[in-house]
């Protein structure tokens, strides 16, 4: 019968795209492969412009935001949205993980994972700022994307087509900045969670590519959160109002681009901590 000839992006449903969506597209076809993304932090800023983008590409991309993503669905792109605080991360890694072992790898071509949420805490010094604005910073900056990628790991470890993990880092993880210290500390942990889990990859076989990314500067929320801070708390807010002022943010669908062409590289991994401004 022809719907059990239709495979979708939900195991446990009908995919979740525009009403109009045509049911015979090719990506639903049993038989055919697709690239699964699931990318974190997708409902606006990069998040949602990277999975734009994606959709565009045709794959079937997994969202997870506290916000729905709303965006059209090309034909042969597929979309779910899931709605899922990041701040409880074990939840939220448990979920992927079902996910994932329910799914199976028969319709993909590749499997990769975004971590892209992240969260700028009041922008004052570490002693000014409150206990659970920090540890939200952290539980969704640091160890959201830890349980996530564990789970990813885990998950399609018997899986036999490339795998990828992308961390969303910064130029913070880098380079200290007073008055975001949670964040600072949040980015520097992806950058060495990303070195450490490219040397136990590269013992797998068929192991994930791993890179935790900076992405430049970028017209989004968190920049007008910088731009809006307190300046006797935040020394650097000047620095961000002249960013914008001069016109070097890029848009998110820029940054998105860039982000995305070095996903595709070849040499994906090669560097597990890079920036897309010297890649
Ligand atoms: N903008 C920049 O200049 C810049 C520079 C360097 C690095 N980055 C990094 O790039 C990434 C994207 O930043 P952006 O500028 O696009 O940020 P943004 O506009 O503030 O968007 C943040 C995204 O994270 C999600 N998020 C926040 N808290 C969450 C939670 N508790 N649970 C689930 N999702 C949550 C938000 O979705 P909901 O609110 O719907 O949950 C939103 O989709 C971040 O990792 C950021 O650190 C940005």
């Amino acid at each position: 019968m022809w719907v059990q000839e239709l495979s979708s992006c939900d195991p446990g449903g009908v995919p979740k795209g525009p009403q109009n969506f045509p049911k015979t597209a090719l990506g639903y076809i049993r038989g055919m492969t697709s690239h699964l993304t699931l990318i974190t932090g997708a409902s606006r800023g990069l998040g949602l412009a990277m999975c734009q983008q994606l959709l565009a590409q045709g794959h079937c991309v997994v969202a997870i935001s506290r916000k729905p993503t709303e965006l059209p669905v090309p034909p042969g792109a597929e979309l779910l949205s899931w709605e899922q605080d990041l701040s409880q991360p074990l939840a939220a890694a448990r979920r992927l993980e079902d996910w994932l072992l329910a799914t199976g790898p028969a319709r993909w071509a590749s499997a990769t994972l975004i971590n892209n949420a992240g969260v700028v805490s009041t922008l004052a010094p570490l002693s000014g700022v409150p206990g659970e604005d920090l540890s939200n910073a952290l539980r969704v900056g640091l160890e959201a994307p830890l349980l996530l990628t564990s789970a990813f790991l885990r998950a399609t470890a018997g899986w036999g087509m490339p795998r990828k993990v992308l961390l969303i880092s910064s130029g913070l993880g880098r380079r200290a900045m007073a008055g975001s210290a949670s964040y600072c500390a949040a980015k520097a942990g992806m950058d060495h969670l990303a070195r450490a889990l490219a040397l136990e990859e590269a013992e797998q076989p068929n192991g994930a590519r791993v890179v935790s990314l900076a992405p430049g500067v970028i017209d989004t929320d968190m920049q007008t959160q910088l731009r809006g801070a307190d300046p006797a708390l935040f020394p650097e807010r000047e620095r961000f109002l002249a960013l914008k002022s001069s016109g070097q943010l890029d848009s998110p669908a820029q940054a998105a681009t860039k982000v995305l062409a070095l996903l595709a590289r070849a040499d994906f991994g090669r560097e597990p901590v890079t920036d897309v401004r010297s890649a």
